[in-house]
Order: C-alpha cells, then structure tokens, then sequence
C-alpha cells in the first residue's frame, strides 16, 4: 500500500514497506526548525508504522542538507534540537539509510551519521566546516566520526572544515557505498533487500572500530591539541576536547559535553564575527543592478597588459574556461607574459593541482599578440596598463576604434577616476571597473567600481562573470581609491602618525599581527615595494594640502633607494637567512623627523596601536557609506577580509566596530581629533547611528 503525506519541507512516502523522507528546503536543504521538526515526526511516523520495514531519508533539489540554517544561530533555538532528531534517527528500530547526494556539510552530515547505512552518490562531498563558522559539529559529529574513523581522520575533517569526496569518505568507512547514478533509486533498493534480510540497524554510538587503538587515538589528539592553541577561535581546542571525549567518555556523555562546548562558542565574538563574514559575502553579490538586467554575452575575453597584473588576470579567466586574447606593445613584454602564464601551469602541474591535459588546454585558449585590431571579436577587455592616467586614455582610444559595439572595456585600476576615463571615448556606458589584486589569480577580491555612465546591465554581468571567476565580487562607487585603498590610506596613516609619535614600525607590526592579520602594514609596504606609493605621493604633492599632517618617514626611506624587500632594504633589513629585521638606520630616520618637527616621542602600548588603527578604518568606512561609494557596511567588511588580510574571525572592521561599542569608538576619534582634525574627526555617521541605538549591521540589510 502507498500513502503520501506532504508537509512543505519534509515528505512522508511509503512503498514496499520503505518509508521514504524528502528533505525539500531550496536552495541548500538547511536544517532550520520547521525542517527538524518536520523530519522528527516523519522519523516518529516511520517507526510507528507496522507496515514499515525500513526508512531512507533523502533530499531533493541540489544537495542533501548542507548544514544547520546559520540565521538560527545566535538566537534561542527551537526543539527539537539538531541532536535529538540525530539520537531519534540512531535509536529506530528498522534500519535508516542516508541517501545523500550534493553537499553533505555540517548537521546534514551530523544526520548522515545518525543514520545507520549510508550511500552517497558520485560527486557527493561530505564535510564538517562548522569551524569555519567559529563553533563545532553540535550534532553528536565530534562523538560519531571518531568512533568509526579514529580520532586523527575525524580531527583533520573537523579542524581544517574542508569537505572530502565521497570516494575518501567511502575509505575512512564513513560511506558504506557509492551510487553511480541516482541515489534515492539505489538506496530504495537497499531497504527493501534489508527488509527482506531482515538487517538490524547498526547504530553509529555502537561502533568501535575507530577506538581500537587508544595510542594513535591520543596522539592524534595531542597532535590537534597543539595545532588548536596557534588558531584563534576557541572552537579548535573544544573540538579537540570533544573528539578526545568520544575515547573516554560513554556516548550520551561524550554528546551531552560537545552540547555544552557547542553553547559556549556559539554565541562568541569569533563566532558572531564568522557568521557575519559568511552572509557578507554573499549579500555582496547582490547589487541593486542585478534588478531586471539584461546580463550582456560574455564568450571571449581580451586582457590589455601582460606584466604581473595583466598575466594573473589572464590566468584567473583562462581558468574560468574562457579563450584569452592577451596585449602587449612589443614582443618581448608578450613573451615575457606568455612565459610567466606557462610557469604558473607548469609549476600547478608540477604540484598536482592541475593535469597536463587540463594545463595544456588552459594554455591552448591563451592567444598572445601585440595587435590591438585582435581585440575585435572580443566581448570583454580587462585594461591592466601601467597606473598612468594618460597611458590608459591612450589604450582607451585604441580598445574604442576597435573593439564591437556592446562590447565592455574594464579597467584595473587601483585609484584612478574611472568617470573621467569612461568620458574620454564614445562609448562611457560600457566602461566599468574591474579592481583585481595581486596575484590576481589567487586573491579573491573583485572590487567592480560602478562609474556615473556605467550601464546597469554592465555592472550585472561585471558579478556574473565574477561569479564564473571564482571572485567575491563588491560593488564600489568611484573614489580616489574606492573601498580597499581607502580603508588602508587611513590604517597606514594612523600607523604613520604613531611612527612619528614614538611607535617603531616593528612593534606597530608585532602589534597588529597579534590582532590578528597576517602581517603588519610595514612588512606589508616592504613586500609590495615602496616605490610604488612613493610615486602616487609625488604626483599628489602638488595638490596637497599645507596643513595636512605630512610624515614623510616613507619618502626619506626611498630617498636611499630602500625600496623594501626587493632591493634587500625598507622598513626592515631583509636578510635571506634570518628573515626581516629591524632596520636600524631606519630607525635613526625616524629619530631625525621627530627631532626636527619638534616630538618628544611617548609609549604606545599594544591595545593602543590597535585601537588607533582600527578606529581609522571604521572611521574611513563610514565616509564612504556617507559617500555612497560603498553600499552598505558589510562590503567594506568583506573587501578588507577578502583583499587585504583583516582577520576573518573579527568580521572586518566595521563588524569590529560594532562589536568594540560605536559609542567607545567616536569617543576615542573624538579625543584624538586634537592631534588632526580633518582625520581623526568622526564621522556624522557614529552619532547618527548611536543616537538611534543602531550599529552598522544594522544598515546591512537593504
Ligand atoms: N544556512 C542558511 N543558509 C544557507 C546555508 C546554511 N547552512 N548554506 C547556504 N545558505 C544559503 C546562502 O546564504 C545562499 O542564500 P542566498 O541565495 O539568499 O544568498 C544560498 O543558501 C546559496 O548558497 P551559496 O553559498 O550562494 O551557494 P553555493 O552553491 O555557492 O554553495 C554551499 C553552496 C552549501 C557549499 C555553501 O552555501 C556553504 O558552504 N554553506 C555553508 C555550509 C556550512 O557551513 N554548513 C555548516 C553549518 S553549521
């Protein structure tokens, strides 16, 4: 007999005596409330129905659930719990088979495991990524994985978050079998072959196999124990903690303390600040242009300059699947990119990230050539000509003469005014801002900078293609260095003013590193050569205010030809064997400026350092919301995450902001503003905000 009954995100079927369970919750299959709830009854049903031998719980649409509904977390949260539907799932009497298929991540894992049996279709992945939100697997994962796998498999999916195919995860023993083609089909089969063997279930809290050898067990645990104290979210020692439960530890007592770790971190700082990266980034995809678009055909791209910028461009859509048509003015400048594009595949298929095959076809769709009249069947150009003004309205000219109409011209730049580039050729509409970063091919940062002409459906194709690029795409609107370099002209400046005032550039590295970013902003400049922000402060000169604060430590720094770590010497001695170190007559340097301005140099402890710098990129983000160049605080969070190494786990710095206390904030601009009005002023926005008992992620949503 066959009886269906439909709730809207969990359906009931039997047939043949199989209970069938759809978990249907587009786009993902999140385990929200309604879902749990849905799938705890369906459970319950099954179990109480004679007529039921054995239970398959799938998913439709995309994927098996790809884990717990994040919106959830933070709040108080409805039963049953993720857990108990898991306890539920293990505890039936008839055998429960996973059908999975997709992205099994997190608690859609969690249930996988609670299930008795499980078949994953070809191209399955299956992961715990739970770290990456800044908590653990709270679904009995950390108690369940070990005791089929050992502690160090366990450990090295939930530590690293990284998903595994399901071909690894047949191997570790976490999938019984691997169905070629459809899933649900396969693991009907099964149930009603076990219904006819009459299998028992084969709860996961029963298995051992993962135990049987308590020395790798505690290695491998003492092994993630020292990796977890570099991390810094606290989610990686609990995690530890867990799994190492899970040996000593009866399982409802191994589950009953990952619960109490899970609601320790949870409602974190890093956790918070996670979650809030998460849904940035994706809310940055979604731009107001994107409404009614025409999204314009993108089949062939050109890529305009073929130094270090042009050539990882050129990479990044090669990558993507796209044929490249790659300029350069002479034929030396084209062989020297073409060689630099062929090192980067070699050297991916040296390390098996690529096959040959794979590097062989990416280099056969790269055309090299150095005439312009090539870019005519092109749909796309991505400039990436040396940061001139004039040497881009030159190359602007020619891509005008010949490339198609409808056809978009990008331009790299990193602070030039796109509108008056755009109003140098007949065709403004079609001229949009692609701000790539170095290596282009790597960093997934894609500031796609929207001028006054731009057509809408040329910023939305800007994010389609971003998409296909495999970038984070941020809409920014045209400023003297859009969202990134404006963020980071106020952190360098901050750090400079206390460079002046007494800080060294080493401590106010140490300092910032210890916040939490890869590397301080003076090692940053000594890696990506100090010339180049020499130059732009020349061609500024001119224009500069006389009464601005002026630190000229930088320039008198490249006045010797110490151009950073290039040339052996910046801020810091670059020595081949003992890495960077202080550079003492930098520090004479220094000494110098501030004898001749007159500062008697102070202390700056650690916290201040921070907070000075931090409190100048808050500062800078909300001018740029007030300007409209950014659309909304989180962007500005995700272009410093994605594109400039502000650490993930403090949410970037408007999040951090917000987390700091807008009001601590002002007040510490507002105290500062003594030293230099113009920039340590705080934005209207802070009072604006905090008179209305808002923060900025409050302004997020819209
Ligand atoms: N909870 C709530 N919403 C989720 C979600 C989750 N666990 N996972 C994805 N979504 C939402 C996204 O916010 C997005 O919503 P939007 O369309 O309104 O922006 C939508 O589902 C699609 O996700 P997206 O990431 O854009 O699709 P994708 O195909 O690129 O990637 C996943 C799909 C599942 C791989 C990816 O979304 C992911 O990694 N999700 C998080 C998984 C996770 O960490 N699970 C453990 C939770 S403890």
């Amino acid at each position: 007999m066959s009886e269906t009954a439909k709730s809207d995100l969990v359906t009931f079927e039997t047939r043949e005596g199989v209970a069938v369970i759809m978990i249907n919750n587009p786009p993902v299959n999140a385990l929200g409330a309604d879902v749990r709830a849905g799938l705890h009854a369906a459970v319950k049903r099954a179990q109480d129905d004679t007529a039921v031998g054995a239970i398959v719980i799938g998913a439709e649409g995309r994927s098996f659930p790809a884990g717990a509904d994040v919106r959830e977390f933070g709040k108080p949260r409805a039963t049953p719990i993720l857990s108990q539907v898991c306890d539920l799932i293990e505890a039936s009497q008839k055998p429960v088979i996973a059908a999975i298929h997709g992205t099994a991540l997190g608690g859609g894992f969690e249930i996988a495991l609670a299930c008795h049996y499980r078949i994953a279709q070809q191209g399955t992945r299956l992961g715990l990524p739970e770290i990456t939100l800044g908590v653990l697997p709270g679904g009995g994962g950390t108690q369940r994985v070990p005791r089929i796998t050992g502690a160090g498999p366990a450990l090295e999916l939930m530590m690293t978050g990284k998903p595994v195919t399901a071909e690894r995860a047949q191997a570790l023993g976490l999938i019984d079998q691997i169905a070629e083609r459809n899933v649900d089909k396969a693991a009907f089969a099964t149930a009603r072959n076990m219904i006819a063997q009459g299998t028992a279930p084969r709860p996961t809290r029963d298995r051992a196999e993962g135990l049987g050898d308590p020395a790798a067990f505690s290695d491998a645990v003492e092994h993630w124990r020292a990796q977890a104290a570099k991390r810094p979210v606290p989610a990686a020692a609990k995690i530890v903690d867990c799994v190492e439960r899970a040996m000593l530890l009866p399982f409802d007592n191994g589950i009953a303390f990952e619960r109490a770790a899970f609601d320790e971190c949870e409602p974190g700082p890093e956790a918070t600040a996670l979650r809030h990266a998460f849904f940035a980034e994706r809310r940055a995809a979604k731009v107001p242009e994107l409404a009614g678009a025409t999204l314009r055909e993108v089949h062939k791209i050109g890529v305009v300059g073929a130094g270090t910028m042009g050539a990882g461009i050129a990479i990044s859509c090669l990558d993507a699947g796209f044929p490249v048509t790659l300029i350069e003015r002479d034929q030396e400048g084209l062989d020297r990119g073409v060689a630099r594009i062929k090192t980067n595949y070699d050297r991916s298929i040296a390390k098996g990230r690529i096959d040959t095959a794979t590097g062989d076809a990416r280099m056969a769709r790269l055309t090299g050539t150095t005439d312009m009249a090539q870019l005519a069947d092109v749909d796309l150009v991505i400039e990436a000509v040396f940061e001139d003004e004039q040497v881009k309205r030159d190359v602007f000219a020619q891509l005008d003469a010949v490339m198609r109409p409808g056809a978009i011209l990008a331009t790299n730049t990193s602070y030039l005014d796109i509108n008056a580039l755009a109003a140098t050729i007949s065709r403004p509409e079609d001229v949009v801002g692609y701000h790539f970063f170095s290596p282009a091919h790597i960093m997934k940062l894609l500031e796609v900078v929207v001028g006054d002409k731009t057509d809408p459906n040329v910023v939305a194709t800007g994010f389609a293609l971003a998409k296909k690029l495999r970038k984070v795409p941020v809409r920014a609107g045209v400023a003297d260095g859009f969202i990134g370099n404006r963020v980071l002209a106020a952190y360098r400046l901050a750090a400079d003013f206390m460079l002046e005032d007494g800080a060294s550039p080493a401590q106010i590295d140490a300092a910032m590193r210890a916040y939490g970013f890869p590397v301080g902003p003076y090692q940053v400049l000594d890696m990506a050569g100090l010339d180049i922000s020499w130059a732009r402060r020349k061609r500024l000169a001119a224009t500069r205010d006389p009464n601005e604060r002026y630190v000229a430590i930088g320039d008198l720094i490249c006045e010797q030809g110490w151009f950073g770590q290039k040339a052996g010497r910046g801020y810091y001695v670059h020595d081949q064997d003992n890495g960077p170190i202080e550079n003492p007559e930098v520090l004479d340097i220094i000494a110098a400026e501030r004898a001749r301005k007159g500062i008697t140099p102070r202390m700056f402890s650690r916290e201040e350092i921070q907070s000075r710098c931090l409190d100048a990129m808050a500062n800078e983000g909300a001018r740029l919301l007030e300007e409209g160049v950014a659309l909304r605080p989180s962007d500005i969070d995700v272009v410093k995450i994605f594109g400039y190494g502000f650490p993930r786990h403090k949410g970037g710095p408007m999040m951090a902001a917000d987390q700091r206390g807008l009001l601590s904030v002002m007040n510490g601009l507002k105290e500062r503003s003594a030293e230099e009005p113009r920039f340590w002023a705080p934005s209207p926005l802070f009072n604006e905000l905090i008179k209305n008992g808002r923060r900025f992620s409050d302004m997020n949503n819209g």
